[in-house]
């Protein structure tokens, strides 16, 4: 990697579906990203591991992402696309970087309390330290970005002390401090179809909240006919959609889905309903997901295919990674400079 030049790794958990919210909030933004830096994807198999899992649809899960990021636009010959436990790197890794951390830092992981809500004695440990295995993840492969959303924030603070702590206590130069990534164009952050107040997410119960990469046309068209909103017309004013969550969170999917602003967007239905306006906004995700969903069900059904291109990713992301481990076991007295 020449100097100056930006490295990006982030990685998602493979948790079956994807949704338009993944899709305008982070793949999307990936997907350009390819064009602008040098990136590796992981499906975050091990993260996975933290919370009840089930053994017989784990792989099956790691396939459907991978199949899902690559039909999104993810190229597996511009960036590197792996599973996270396909190169054990990762692990051994997070386990030094376990003795740099310090327990008041995980103690302040506002995530773990979210996380472990009521149940903390019975959560796994794993839970609690898995932002440092998402340290090991990105200083592993001196990652200089990493793009994620709000949420993770604190996470790659945390991965930035551990980097300084372990260079600073064994007189080396080896890890660098990530930042958080602002290329990409923004992202989008898609709300419920059902309540403009939460994010969409797989875990709500309503299947009618959200809108699948898998879903087909007239299920998406259906899904936005039914989307919650308001009785008012389109304002012209975007100041005017504060305090009416439903109406600026389908205007946020239309802007996102076109590249256009949310102006262009008003400028265009102002003084409409949503009986106007809902049929044009399936009419623009219906085109951004049906070609997406005709791909995802070609990838489908070579998971052979799919399995060799993850093999090929893991093995350069093992290459990449070596060096790496090789200079912190010699930083540690392990091995031998
Ligand atoms: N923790 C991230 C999430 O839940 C996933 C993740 C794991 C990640 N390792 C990472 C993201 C490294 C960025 C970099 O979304």
């Amino acid at each position: 990697m020449s100097e100056g030049a930006k490295r990006v790794v982030s990685g998602i958990q493979p948790t079956g579906d994807l949704h338009l919210g993944n899709l305008l909030g982070a793949i999307l933004r990936w997907v350009r990203m390819q064009d602008e830096v040098e990136c590796l994807f992981f499906l975050a198999d091990l993260h996975a591991l933290t919370v009840d899992i089930d053994p017989a649809a784990l792989r099956g899960q790691v396939r459907e992402m991978a199949a899902a990021l690559i039909a999104s636009g993810i190229d597996p010959q511009k960036s590197v696309l792996f599973t996270h436990s396909a190169v054990p790197a990762h692990s051994e890794l997070a386990w030094i970087l376990q003795c740099t951390a310090r327990v008041g830092w995980l103690n302040r992981m506002t995530q773990f309390k979210e996380k472990s809500g009521k149940s903390r004695e019975g959560a796994s440990v794993g839970l609690y330290t898995y932002p440092v295995l998402q340290a090991a993840d990105i200083l592993l492969y001196k990652a200089t970005h990493v793009p994620v959303g709000d949420d993770q924030k604190q996470h790659i603070e945390l991965a930035r002390d551990i980097a300084i702590k372990f260079n600073t206590d064994f007189d080396v130069e080896l890890f660098v401090p990530p930042e958080p990534f602002i290329g990409g164009g923004a992202a989008a952050r898609v709300m419920s179809l059902r309540d403009g107040n939460v994010k969409m997410s797989k875990s709500d119960p309503s299947e009618m909240s959200r809108i699948n990469l898998s879903d087909s046309d007239d299920m998406i068209a259906q899904k936005i006919r039914k989307a919650k909103t308001d009785p008012e017309p389109l304002p012209e004013d975007p100041e005017l959609l504060a305090g009416r969550p439903e109406a600026r969170n389908l205007l946020a999917i239309y802007a996102a889905t076109t590249g256009a602003s949310v102006e262009q967007v008003l400028a265009r239905f102002a003084g409409q309903g949503f009986g106007a306006f809902k049929p044009a906004l399936a009419d623009t995700v219906v085109e951004l997901i049906a070609p997406i969903r005709q791909r995802l069900q070609q990838l489908r059904e070579d998971g052979e295919e799919l399995d060799r291109i993850l093999a090929a990713g893991a093995e350069r992301a093992r290459a990449m990674a070596a060096p790496t481990l090789a200079q912190a076991r010699a930083a540690l007295g392990l091995t031998r400079a």
